[in-house]
């Protein structure tokens, strides 16, 4: 190597993200020639038979011929923020009194996300993710001097928080506690009871907020979400969501944050992420527009995607209990399922699993110690987008891998 090469820094290599680093063995193999079916990404678009509902898709042409090309106020549209805090405070279970002034709107939730570590954390704060986690929790925190902690979710009873590990790992230096609901990558959904005993813990720390990643809101099967905002007496909670997943829209990069503060504790925050959101001008103009049409319009669209995400939930479930070498918990919400390898030689090889699966059988899967090297692994995550011919195929090919090593395992 050039002695010249000029210096990156530490911070920019320390970044991993699971999802996209396995992309790149598959890419190869596709140059190569071969077809890989992707079930990698919780990207709807990827697959035929979910697309961005019409009616989106128009607003966003009009805003587009009507010139309306220009910068957005930096906290969003108003008439965006206003059906954003609408939505929030009529939802079927925990809607909460959400202002519009209460809304940011942002580049999506993982630009949200940026702001709010860059608003909170200074150099030697925690901030407490459930183990495991979509990984910019773990990537971004420690950008802005922060370190992230993992809480357990119990891999044997639905993912649940393991409440006596959270509780031992609370303390002062905790300021942000981070809860994805419905999670990325188990797919578990956390009960009102939860959510109380959450918030209960968190009130004995007056300078935590809870981060509530809600971006799967309405991807519950059995309509059992409810939003950590409206069980928050005195805990600010900060509701992220937008129009990546619901409304299948991941490339517009639109989503927002919406604080709710019910004991003024986060003013002085609040100006640091208005700054913040100053300085980076707004989020784009038009797919403002797009995501404003399917808020205010109608929505009945969504319960025939729902129903075709959840029956190919089902095929999947059905599949992984008649296959030997492979255990789930049935997700109640999001598209994916976080499924154990149970054949030992897999038990704390996941990653080698998922490029030799690759390799071999062409099926691209996420590798589980991506979203935790410590209660991830052992696992992979599967997207349960694709149809359910392909899901089948997929299936075939992982059980003919897992029998094949199986046998080879015995031998050797
Ligand atoms: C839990 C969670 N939050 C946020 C995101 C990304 O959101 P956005 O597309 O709004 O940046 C994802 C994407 O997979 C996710 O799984």
């Amino acid at each position: 190597m050039s002695s010249n090469h000029i210096k990156v820094t530490d911070r920019a290599t320390k970044i991993e993200y699971a999802i996209r680093d396995v992309v790149v063995p598959a890419t190869k193999l596709e140059e190569e020639g071969h077809e890989i079916i992707k079930l990698n990404i919780g990207d709807p678009l990827a697959y035929p038979g979910l697309p961005t509902p019409e009616h989106m898709v128009q607003a966003f042409q009009e805003a587009l011929s009507k010139q309306e090309n220009g910068y957005s106020h930096s906290y969003g549209m108003m008439d965006l923020r206003i059906a954003i805090s609408k939505n929030e405070k009529s939802k079927n279970n925990g809607g909460w009194n959400c202002n519009p002034d209460d809304v940011y709107v942002c580049h999506g939730v993982t630009e949200a996300l940026q702001i709010i570590f860059a608003a909170f954390l200074e150099e030697g704060d925690l901030l407490l993710s459930p183990g495991p986690h979509y990984p910019p929790y773990l990537t971004y925190p420690q950008l802005y001097g922060g370190r992230t902690v993992e809480y357990r979710l119990n891999p044997s009873d639905n993912w649940k928080i393991d409440f006596d590990d959270l509780e031992s790992k609370m303390n002062e230096n905790v300021k942000l506690l981070v809860l994805i609901n419905p999670n990325n990558p188990t797919g578990g959904i956390i009960t009102e009871e939860e959510l109380d005993r959450v918030i209960k813990i968190t009130e004995k720390w007056p300078q935590c907020t809870i981060i509530s990643d809600e971006i799967y809101d309405r991807l519950n099967f059995d309509n059992s979400h409810i939003s950590a905002a409206s069980r928050s007496k005195s805990v600010p909670v900060i509701t992220l969501n937008g129009v990546s997943k619901v409304y299948y829209a991941p490339g517009w990069r639109i989503g927002y944050m919406a604080i709710h503060d019910p004991e003024n504790r986060l003013t002085k925050v609040r100006d640091g992420i208005e700054r913040l959101l100053r300085s980076r001008l707004c989020a784009s103009t038009p797919a403002q527009k797009g995501y404003l049409a399917g808020l205010s319009e109608n929505d009945d669209w969504m319960l025939k995607y729902l129903n075709k995400v959840k029956k190919q939930r089902d095929v999947c479930v059905k599949r992984i209990n008649e296959i030997e070498g492979l255990e789930v918990q049935v997700p109640a919400g999001a598209f994916y399922m976080f499924v154990k390898l149970t054949d030992p030689q897999w038990q704390n090889n996941d990653k080698k699993f998922v490029l030799d699966l690759l390799h071999e059988e062409h099926v691209l899967l996420v590798h589980g110690s991506g979203f935790s090297p410590e209660f991830g692994k052992g696992h992979v995550r599967l997207v349960y987008l694709p149809d359910e011919k392909i899901l089948n195929e997929s299936f075939d090919r992982i059980d003919r891998f897992l029998t094949r090593h199986r046998e080879n395992f015995s031998d050797s």
